[in-house]
């Protein structure tokens, strides 16, 4: 057993993208790398934290030291929440999908001569955060989510925690040409009910470290 801050503490981490399926062989999905993701898990475990780390499929590996639970769909990521609950922390770095199918095809859907692309009919995915967030029972004590913004970051991320109801929302400028999406950098500004702190671009490593003692300060 590790010894810190955050020992005796179970947190519950998302990261990676989802998948969700159009047909056997196709899916949506987008560009999140997982890295975020990970750096987070392995800077909590570092503090002494229990923590199970719920990934959709990230090109990245997991961490080592952490519980792992591969998922691939928004629903399924959501099960994996419910079933690893009750925890006193979870950060929900995951890219989820906005959108699945209403109904995926059971078949591989056919290129057919004369008739044109299929129109996909999509259904909102459930919202992980808001859904832990709300909870009116078993609640996490410290809520996080993340707010990928390309513009009014601080306005927009803080009418993001508000909706959604969590404690602190991380938000970070994923505009073209800042090299986020993907890379190992990150600037990020962590918005709480006491109004916004924007950090210095750091390593994806340094910016979890540094979340992860505020997150033992304000558990403690
Ligand atoms: O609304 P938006 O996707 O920008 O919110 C981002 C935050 O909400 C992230 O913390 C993300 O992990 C979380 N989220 C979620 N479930 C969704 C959509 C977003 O947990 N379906």
């Amino acid at each position: 057993l590790v010894d810190g801050p955050l020992a005796g503490r179970h947190a519950i981490v998302t990261s990676g993208p989802t998948h969700e399926p159009i047909d056997p062989v196709r899916y949506i999905a987008n560009r999140s790398s997982g890295q975020q993701g990970n750096a987070i898990a392995t800077a909590l475990a570092g503090l002494g934290a229990r923590v199970t780390f719920i990934t959709g499929p990230a090109i990245t590996p997991p961490p080592l030291g952490v519980t792992v639970v591969k998922v691939e769909t928004a629903q399924e990521m959501l099960n994996a929440v419910t079933s690893a609950l009750p925890a006193d922390i979870g950060v929900f770095a995951a890219a989820v999908a906005d959108w699945r199918m209403s109904e995926a095809a059971t078949g591989k859907i056919k290129k057919a001569k004369g008739e044109g692309p299929p129109s996909l009919t999509l259904t909102e995915n459930p919202d992980i955060l808001a859904t832990v967030s709300q909870m009116s029972e078993g609640r996490p004590e410290l809520v996080v989510g993340f707010a990928a913004e390309t513009d009014n970051i601080v306005e927009n991320a803080t009418r993001k925690r508000e909706r959604k109801g969590c404690d602190w929302i991380v938000a970070n400028d994923v505009s073209e040409g800042t090299g986020i999406m993907g890379g190992s950098e990150n600037a990020v500004t962590v918005i709480d009910a006491n109004g916004a702190e924007s950090w210095p671009r750091a390593t994806k490593d340094d910016v979890a470290r540094r979340l992860a003692q505020r997150i033992a300060e304000a558990l403690t």
